[in-house]
């Protein structure tokens, strides 16, 4: 399937592995673009010297392009921007901040900007910035959310942004991708998919914690930070939503987050980690390779989009018409 993302991306399938902070580290990311897709590293908690290493760790695993996810709040965004400019890295995606900077260093180097947007408002300020592509993220979505539906942000942002669109937030099949492309969308990022596969580097228990859990799993929390994040419901959650049912002060809440991802990814802990989710949750329930999971996407959506044709009449002259 060829899209502007897949000719900008140099990639064969329209799939992106979100970038996901203490989850998408070299053997997720080498998979995924290995297999045709777009895998991305995410620098989150990382220093520039980690980032580095990782970086050159997927290139021993895969020749094909990778991208790497950055928050633009990091302090050591300046070294981490010289890092990726220095191993030319192919794509970058962050989320919002100063973009300003970021394209500065990046774009004249080559770099493809695909920065990750949960508004209208803000997709088209990103292309106006001079962003390449936008990743669109409904509330459906794990971790960070918006408040809008995938459904409605991304034709709505298709319909006011001239650069391509990546559609994220409740994708983790081939009707998912037929869908997004219906939308106007060209190429759907997963994340929650991608935590339940072999090459996801997280601990087996925290991959069948997730095979367990439903669609009605997950809540928002985030309501008095702002920093809405949508993750599955254990005592952490409960914790978080006892704190701003109580409009106890910002601070403490983001206390009580601090070191979360690591507790839940790294260390495996169920119960007080964060498990970032979304609400696709409820419909995955297998660990494929990588390669298997993007193979399936891809061939699933071109018999959607095949059998599709049914309920449109035959165009005029054509064989079906016959
Ligand atoms: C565990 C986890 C960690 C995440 N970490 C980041 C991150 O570091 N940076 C970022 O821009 N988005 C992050 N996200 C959001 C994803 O990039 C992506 O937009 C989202 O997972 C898509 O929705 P889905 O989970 O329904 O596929 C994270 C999501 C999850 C589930």
């Amino acid at each position: 399937m060829k899209t502007r993302v897949t000719e900008l991306l140099g990639i064969r399938h329209p799939i992106i592995q979100a970038g996901m902070a203490w989850v998408s580290f070299p053997p997720l990311v080498a998979a995924v673009s290995d297999a045709g897709g777009l895998g991305i590293l995410s620098a989150g908690p990382m220093t520039p010297e980690e980032v580095e290493a990782d970086i050159r760790k997927i290139k021993q695993l895969t020749n094909k392009p990778f991208g790497v996810n950055f928050f633009p709040d990091n302090p050591r965004l300046e070294e981490i921007l010289d890092v990726i400019v220095a191993e030319k890295v192919k794509v970058v995606s962050y989320g919002i901040g100063n973009p300003g900077r970021i394209m500065a260093r990046t774009r004249s180097a080559g770099i493809v900007n695909m920065p990750t947007m949960g508004s209208l408002r803000h997709a088209v300020k990103a292309e106006q910035d001079g962003a390449d592509m936008v990743m669109v993220q409904g509330t459906e979505a794990g971790g960070h959310c918006s408040h809008v539906a995938t459904s409605v942000l991304v034709p709505l942002v298709v319909d006011h942004v001239s650069i391509p669109v990546i559609a994220a937030g409740g994708f983790c099949d081939g009707r998912g991708l037929a869908a997004a492309l219906a939308w106007g969308a060209e190429a759907i990022s997963m994340g929650t998919r991608f935590i339940i596969t072999k090459e996801c580097p997280v601990p087996e228990n925290v991959k069948q914690y997730y095979l367990t859990a439903c669609e009605e799993d997950t809540v928002v929390t985030g309501h008095v930070t702002g920093v809405r994040c949508r993750v599955l419901h254990n005592k952490l959650a409960d914790a978080f939503l006892a704190l701003e049912e109580k409009k106890a002060p910002p601070r403490a809440i983001m206390e009580l987050g601090y070191g979360r991802f690591r507790r839940a990814f790294h260390e495996g802990d169920e119960a007080w980690g964060s498990l970032a989710a979304g609400q696709v949750i409820g419909r995955i329930r297998d660990v494929p390779t990588c390669r298997e999971l993007i193979e399936r996407v891809v061939s699933e959506a071109e018999a959607t989009i095949n059998s599709l044709s049914r309920y449109a009449p035959a165009p005029v002259g054509s064989q079906r018409q016959r």
